[in-house]
C-alpha cells in the first residue's frame, strides 16, 4: 500500500532552493527596514566601565546605538529567558548589564539606514573596560572540574576488575573546542506591524521555542509574535537554543518601532555556542579471548561561568559492549566563554570516539582483528539498564559493512600495506546513537480537488523534513506527492519541539499518521452516506486510502473515490489535527547503530594525510527516504573527516579569544578532502520503537567516524594519535 515511504524520493522543497526561491531569516525584506550591527567585546571578564556612542551616532544615516543603558526593558528573572534546550544556571541575557562574561560577546548594537553604514559606525563605538583576569584553558582547570549530571550507576567493581585483568589499555583522549559553521549566518528579520505585533524570521531549529522565549524575554503576549523559519541553512544543533541575534533585533525593532534586521558576521557567530573540548579518560581490561572484564570512562568537558552545559560522553560506553564491571564519571569545569552547545550527536561524537580508539588499542594489545574483538563483546542489552534493545542490527553492520569495504584482506601489522609514497590504514569504529521521538502535531486539510496540505511546526534544517511529510501524507491518504503541500516552520502551526535529537523523522511522521486516520475515518462516514455505498458495514480498520480511493482491505473492488465521497457528503474540505503521543517504554532501549570503516593514504615523505574510502554501514529501523537519509550519513561522514582531521577553534588564552574565527583558518573538508563514501542501510524491521518502526538518522552518521579514521592513522603510521584534529605535525617523522 505504500508507494512513497521507503524510496528515494528527491527533495520536494529542492527546486525552490537551487533557485534561490527559498528565502533565509536574513533575506525577508519590509518597506523602511532598519539594518542593525553587532559591537562585541574585546576582553573575555569584567565589565563595561565606559560607552562611548558619540561618534558612531554622528555617522549620518544612524538612527541609534543601543547598549545596557538605553535599551527597552528586558525581564530580570532567570525564568523568563528558559528555551526548551536549556542547561542549567542563569541563561546569558544580551544587552542586559555592565558584566562581560565571554570574549566577542554582544554589547552595543547600531541601527542604521543601511548595513554598510551599521556595519560602520559599529566601529567608531568606544568602550573602556575594567578587565578582570579569566581562564579560558580546559587543561588548568582539570582539578576544579566538578560533578553536574549523575551518570549511569556503575556495575561491579571496575577497578579491581582492571587491576585484574589480563590485557589492559588506558588512554586519554582529547578533542577540541570545534564550531558548527553553518553556510547561512545567524540572522533575524523582526517585521513590525504596527501595535507591537511582530512577525520573526529567525534561523533557528524551533520556532515555538524562539516565540515563548522572545515573549518571555520582552513580556509581549504570544498572540502578537509569530516566529518563522521557513528555510534553514544549516545549524547542526546552534540554532536550537534561541540565539542573541533575535533577541538584538527584536531590541532594536521594539526601540524604533520599525522593521529591523541583523546579520551577524561569521567572526560573531564564534561567540555563540560550540562543541566543548572535552578530555576523555578511557580504561579497558579484558581476558586473553577478548572478553571485556572492566570498562572505565571518565569525561572532563568545558562549560561557561554561568550555565552547565553537559552530554552524555561516558555511558555509551558500557550501553555498546558486554563487560560485568563498568564505571563512569562525567565532569564540568567553568572557564570564561559562552556556553557551549549541542553540535550533531552531542556526547557520543566525543565520548565514542575516545571509546573506539580505545578499543582498537585493546585489539592490538590482544593481536585480535578490531571487528572480531567487537564480536567477542557485543552485548544484546542495554547492560546500564538491564533491558532489551527495540532492535539492534549491528552485527549486519560490521557484516555488510565489511564485506563493502574488503576489510578481510587487511594485513593488520601497522605500516605493512603500501601504495606508492602513501602508507596505507584500514580503520573501523562502532556507532550508536539514540532513537527519540517528541510529542508532535500535524495538521491535514484535504480539499474536494485531491488535494492535501499538511502542516507542522517543526523546522526542516536541511534534514529534509519537508520531503518525508510529503511522503508520510501522501502514502498515508493514497494521492500523489504532487497533491501534497508542506507548510512547516512557522509557530502559528501545529505544536512541534525543536528539530534535533534525530527525534523529528519519527515524531512528526506520527503525528501524521494520527491526522490521515481521522481523515480517514471522516472520509468513510461520508462514503456510507452515499446511496448503494460499496463500503456499508465496514469500520475504518476494514479500509485504506489507496490511489484516491476509501478501499476495503480484504476486497479492493469495494472502493468510493475520495472526491466523490466529499462531493456526495457535500464538503469541500476534510481537516484533521491531531497530537501523536509516544508511550513511555522503560522495558527497552531505543538505539541506532552504525560500522564505520576507513581507509587513509599517509604520504611517508609529507605526511598528508587523505581519507580515501569510507564505508558506514547504518542501522537505523525504517528509512523513510534512502535519498535524504544517505545524505544526511554522507554529510556526517564529511564531518567525521573534519573532526579527525581539521577541525580545531584555537583560543589566544592571553586574551581569551578564538584566533581563527572565520573558516579561512578553521578548517573544514573542502571537495578535495573528499573521496569515496559509501552508506549503507542495513534492514531493521522494529514494531517497538514505535508503530511505523521509524528511528531517525539526523546524528548517527558522525558517530564513529573519526575514530574510525585515528585507527586507520594508526595503522598505517604505526603512530597513535589521540588529540584531535590529527595534523601533520603529530605523526611526524614518518622516516626514521
Ligand atoms: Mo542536533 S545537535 O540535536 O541539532
Amino acid at each position: 500500500m505504500t508507494s512513497y515511504i521507503g524510496t528515494s524520493t528527491s527533495r520536494v522543497d529542492g527546486r525552490a532552493k537551487v533557485t534561490g526561491r527559498a528565502q533565509y531569516a536574513g533575506e525577508f525584506k519590509a518597506p523602511n527596514l532598519v539594518y542593525a550591527s553587532v559591537v562585541t567585546s574585546t576582553i573575555a571578564r569584567g565589565r563595561i566601565a565606559r560607552i562611548d556612542t558619540g561618534r558612531a551616532l554622528a555617522v549620518e544615516g544612524v538612527l541609534d546605538v543601543l547598549t545596557h543603558k538605553n535599551r527597552p526593558k528586558m525581564a530580570s528573572t532567570d525564568e523568563a529567558y528558559i528555551d526548551e534546550c536549556l542547561p542549567g544556571g542563569s541563561p546569558f541575557r544580551p544587552l542586559y548589564d555592565d558584566k562581560i562574561k565571554f570574549n566577542n560577546q554582544p554589547i552595543a548594537l547600531v541601527l542604521a539606514e543601511e548595513s554598510e553604514i551599521a556595519r560602520f559606525a559599529a566601529t567608531l563605538v568606544h568602550i573602556d573596560y575594567e578587565a578582570e583576569e579569566h581562564t579560558t584553558d580546559l587543561h588548568t582547570q582539570i582539578d576544579k572540574a566538578f560533578v553536574v549530571d549523575k551518570p549511569d550507576k556503575p556495575r561491579g567493581n571496575a577497578a579491581k576488575a582492571y587491576a585484574a585483568a589480563a590485557v589492559r589499555h588506558e588512554g586519554e583522549y582529547f578533542i577540541p573546542i570545534e564550531h558548527h559553521n553553518p553556510m547561512e549566518l545567524f540572522a533575524a528579520t523582526v517585521i513590525w506591524n504596527g501595535d507591537g505585533k511582530l512577525t520573526v524570521f529567525d534561523k533557528t531549529q524551533g520556532v515555538q521555542n524562539v516565540q515563548r522565549y522572545v515573549c518571555g524575554v520582552f513580556g509581549l503576549h504570544p498572540d502578537n509574535v509569530r516566529v518563522l523559519s521557513p528555510f534553514v541553512g544549516g545549524a547542526f544543533g546552534s540554532g536550537l537554543r534561541p540565539q542573541y541575534e533575535v533577541v538584538l533585533a527584536v531590541q532594536g525593532a521594539l526601540q524604533l518601532q520599525r522593521s529591523m534586521q541583523l546579520v551577524l558576521t561569521r567572526a560573531q557567530m564564534y561567540g555563540l555556542g560550540y562543541r566543548p573540548a572535552t578530555i576523555e579518560r578511557v580504561a579497558l581490561g579484558a581476558s586473553t579471548d577478548g572478553t571485556l572484564q572492566a570498562i572505565t570512562h571518565e569525561a572532563i568537558a568545558m562549560t561557561s561561568q554561568y550555565e552547565d552545559f553537559s552530554r552524555n560522553d561516558t555511558s555509551w560506553s558500557a550501553l555498546l559492549y558486554k563487560s560485568a564491571n563498568a564505571k563512569y564519571e562525567h565532569k564540568l569545569a567553568r572557564l570564561d566563554v559562552p556556553t557551549p552547545c549541542d553540535m550533531r550527536a552531542p556526547g557520543a561524537a566525543t565520548g565514542v570516539y575516545a571509546l573506539e580508539c580505545a578499543m582498537d588499542e585493546l585489539a592490538v594489545a590482544l593481536k585480535l582483528d578490531p571487528v572480531e574483538l567487537r564480536l567477542r563483546c557485543y552485548s544484546d542489552s542495554d547492560q546500564n539498564n538491564d533491558v532489551p534493545f527495540t532492535s539492534k542490527q549491528l552485527k549486519a553492520c560490521y557484516r555488510k559493512g565489511a564485506e563493502a569495504f574488503g576489510w578481510a584482506r587487511r594485513i593488520p601489522e601497522p605500516r605493512s600495506m603500501r601504495d606508492g609514497n602513501d602508507l596505507v590504514g584500514w580503520g573501523m569504529a562502532t556507532g550508536i546513537w539514540e532513537a527519540l521521538q517528541m510529542p508532535t502535531a500535524a495538521r491535514i486539510v484535504l480539499t474536494g480537488n485531491g488535494h492535501a496540505e499538511v502542516s507542522c511546526a517543526t523546522t526542516d534544517i536541511g534534514t529534509g523534513t519537508y520531503t518525508i511529510m510529503a511522503q508520510v501524507t501522501a502514502d498515508m491518504l493514497g494521492v500523489p506527492i504532487e497533491n501534497v503541500t508542506v507548510k512547516l516552520g512557522d509557530s502559528s502551526l501545529p505544536h512541534s519541539q525543536v528539530e534535533g535529537g534525530s527525534w523529528m523523522a519519527a515524531s512528526v511522521a506520527h503525528a501524521i499518521a494520527a491526522a490521515a486516520d481521522e481523515v480517514r475515518i471522516e472520509l468513510l462516514g461520508l462514503a456510507q452516506k452515499m446511496p448503494g455505498s460499496p463500503l456499508r458495514g465496514l469500520q475504518p480498520d476494514d479500509v485504506v486510502l489507496s490511489d484516491g480511493m476509501i478501499v476495503a482491505k480484504q476486497n479492493k473492488s469495494r472502493a468510493v473515490s475520495l472526491v466523490d465521497a466529499m462531493r456526495h457528503g457535500g464538503v469541500d474540505r476534510v481537516e484533521h489535527e491531531k497530537l501523536a503521543e509516544f508511550k513511555e517504554d522503560n522495558k527497552h532501549a531505543r538505539n541506532t547503530h552504525s560500522a564505520i570503516f576507513a581507509e587513509v593514504k599517509v604520504d611517508e615523505q609529507l605526511g598528508i594525510i587523505r581519507v580515501t574510502r569510507v564505508v558506514n554501514a547504518v542501522a537505523a529501523g525504517r528509512i523513510i527516504n534512502t535519498k535524504t537519509a544517505a545524505s544526511q550519513i554522507m554529510g556526517s561522514v564529511v564531518w567525521g573527516i573534519g573532526m579527525a582531521l581539521h577541525e580545531e577553534t584555537l583560543v589566544d588564552h592571553n586574551f581569551g579569544r578564538i584566533m581563527n574565527a572565520n573558516i579561512a583558518e578553521y578548517h573544514v573538508p573542502v571537495n578535495a578532502d573528499v573521496q569515496d563514501i559509501k552508506i549503507i542501510f542495513v534492514d531493521e524491521p522494529d514494531s517497538t520503537v514505535n508503530p511505523l518502526g521509524i528511528k531517525g538518522v539526523g546524528e548517527i552518521g558522525i558517530v564513529g567516524v573519526a575514530a574510525a579514521i585515528a585507527n586507520a592513522v594508526y595503522h598505517a603510521t604505526g603512530k597513535r594519535v589521540r588529540d584531535l584534529p590529527i595534523t601533520v605535525d603529530k605523526i611526524f617523522p614518518l622516516i626514521t
